[in-house]
């Protein structure tokens, strides 16, 4: 049988509570565990109670993934930002990739995100540019794969 598709989701979502570091190390820890063994790889953002994470596997094991992030009582609001097929991965090396995101300084460095907004767009083309652009640099601003 030829391997399946490779499916890539982004979505967003909202903290039901604050995420402190330990919550985060615990769900990341736990989350590269399992994407490990499920041929699964991404990335997590998380910023003033917001999560964007990005998935990308084989197609049917993203879909039951997402369903099952869905029903996480740890965050709400899920919204699919994107689903696309992918030739390849973005995130290769990445089990779970994360990226704490700073208060931004007065002026960011090139290439710094201190928003966002344009990834909730009505416009797709805005929403999906916007995720390239995150993609590029999350890659980018992380020197180690995880
Ligand atoms: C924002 C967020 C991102 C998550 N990302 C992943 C993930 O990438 N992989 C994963 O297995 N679980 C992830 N989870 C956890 C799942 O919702 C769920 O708790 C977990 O898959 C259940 O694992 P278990 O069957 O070992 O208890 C995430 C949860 C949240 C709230």
């Amino acid at each position: 049988m030829p391997d399946q598709a490779l499916h890539s989701v982004v979505y967003s979502s909202t903290a039901t509570k604050p995420f402190s570091p330990v919550d985060l190390q615990d769900l990341l820890k736990h989350s590269r565990q399992k994407n490990s063994t499920s041929n699964l790889t991404g990335m997590l953002l998380y910023r003033g109670g917001r999560f964007i994470q990005v998935l990308e596997g084989p197609e049917d094991v993203v879909r039951d993934l997402v369903e099952t992030i869905r029903l996480d009582s740890r965050h709400t609001g899920m919204r699919i930002l994107l689903r696309e097929t992918l030739q390849q991965r973005n995130f290769p090396s990445w089990t779970m990739g994360y990226e704490p995101i700073g208060v931004p300084a007065d002026t960011p460095p090139e290439g710094y995100r201190d928003t966002f907004d344009d990834l909730y767009s009505s416009d797709t083309s805005v929403t999906i540019r916007a995720v390239r652009e995150l993609t590029t640099w999350f890659r980018h601003r992380s020197g180690r794969a995880t």
